[in-house]
């Protein structure tokens, strides 16, 4: 039984669940022929085993994308991969595989992230501190943009420096006082974007954050800040290229509001950005278990909103955490209370397409060329 905070129980769910929502598409071709067409990129995030060990799911992740972001392999150390297992080194062979894979079916590679405040190695609490930590970050961003340079379509250069809650922060900037803040101070940004362009003049150099989706306060603070952000790196002639707008969304939400969206879309594209769609899903763990009810749910979210942002210009890129329920990222962190397995993306785990895949399919078929 779904908790008692629940929209169900509200009876707020028709407002998401329109049972006669036509979904048909014109015709079946693959996402990223569809988004090609409109010269959009279609891509999705994937780990390495899941496109070295699974040849059914590789097969479809080559049909169905024409980009690739490793979800865990180019990060400092996350699950089974370290690409840095200690201060003097770095392990490539995971990343390298997936960038060979890429290669092999003709997809762009991406890479994400060299600056985060997540999935460092345990190493780096011991060793990094205000002394070393700008050459810390040189060296990792330098070796690591510079391994793959001339390879990589873009690079996450920045991850989440925003606070998850700005209006909780005690800094007007919202930045969150991360290690690499703690150790070098706001301009740590602007470093980590220059060294980034020096390594690799041809890379899409991208900040990338979430939360601000909806037309909540604490979403509508995150824009604010992450507006405010951009605004400064722009002025200051930092190297940044794009914003990376995650889009992990909630398919229970009733706070999305178009045309607050479409502002802030319209608002980053004055600054000269370009925008990627870079991280998206739909949380369905909070909808009623009914697998027909919450496809559809889930669809219309996926729709709706690629209906706003696609409207947008300077979006060139959709891409999703993952491309099938087989794997998602979701299944761990946003588990059902109703242990029913989650269904988020595109393709289900049986790799046959959902009404998820006709919304993006649809999406890009509705929106303009660019
Ligand atoms: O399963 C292994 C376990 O066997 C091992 O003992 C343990 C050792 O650390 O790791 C476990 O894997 C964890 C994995 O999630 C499980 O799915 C990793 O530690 C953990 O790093 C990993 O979390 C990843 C997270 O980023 C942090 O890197 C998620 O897979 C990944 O989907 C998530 O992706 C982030 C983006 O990078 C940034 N935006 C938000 C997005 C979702 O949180």
């Amino acid at each position: 039984m779904l908790g008692s905070r629940s929209i169900f129980q509200n009876h707020k769910l028709s407002a998401l669940d329109t049972p006669n929502r036509d979904f048909s598409i014109k015709e079946w071709l693959p996402l990223k022929e569809l988004a090609a067409d409109k010269n959009i990129l279609f891509g999705a995030s994937a780990r390495y085993n899941q496109v070295i060990s699974d040849e059914q799911f590789a097969a479809l992740f080559a049909q169905e994308c024409s980009l690739l972001v490793p979800e865990w392999e180019l990060k400092w150390s996350a699950g089974d991969h370290q690409l840095r297992p200690s201060p003097n080194e770095f392990d490539f062979s995971a990343a390298d595989a997936m960038l060979n894979f890429a290669q092999t079916h003709n997809l762009l590679f991406r890479g994400h992230a060299l600056i985060w405040h997540e999935s460092l190695p345990r190493w780096f609490q011991q060793v990094v501190n205000h002394q070393n930590a700008a050459n810390v970050m040189k060296h990792h961003i330098e070796t690591v943009v510079g391994h793959y340079k001339g390879r990589m379509h873009s690079w996450d250069v920045v991850n989440e420096a925003i606070e998850y809650d700005p209006l909780a922060s005690q800094r007007a900037d919202g930045l969150r006082r991360t290690p690499w803040f703690e150790f070098l101070g706001p301009d740590y940004i602007d470093l980590a974007f220059r060294i980034a362009a020096k390594a690799d003049p041809d890379a899409l150099l991208v900040y990338n954050d979430f939360g601000i989706d909806y037309n909540t306060a604490m979403d509508k603070a995150k824009r604010r800040a992450i507006l405010g952000l951009l605004k400064r790196l722009k002025a200051k002639g930092t190297p940044i290229h794009a914003l990376g707008i995650q889009a992990h969304l909630r398919g229970d939400s009733l706070d999305f509001d178009p045309k607050s969206l479409r502002q802030f879309l319209k608002e980053v594209a004055a600054l000269d950005l370009k925008i990627l769609i870079t991280e998206m899903d739909v949380n369905d763990s909070k909808l009623p278990a009914d697998i027909q009810r919450r496809d559809r749910i889930v669809a219309g979210v996926y729709e709706d909103y690629l209906s706003v942002v696609l409207d947008e210009p300077a979006v060139i890129a959709v891409i999703t955490w993952g491309l099938s329920d087989r794997y998602t990222y979701l299944s761990k962190f946003f588990p059902r209370s109703d242990h029913q397995p989650v269904r988020p993306l595109p393709l289900d785990t049986n790799l046959q397409p959902k009404l998820a895949w006709n919304a993006l399919a649809r999406a890009f078929q509705q929106t303009h060329k660019r």
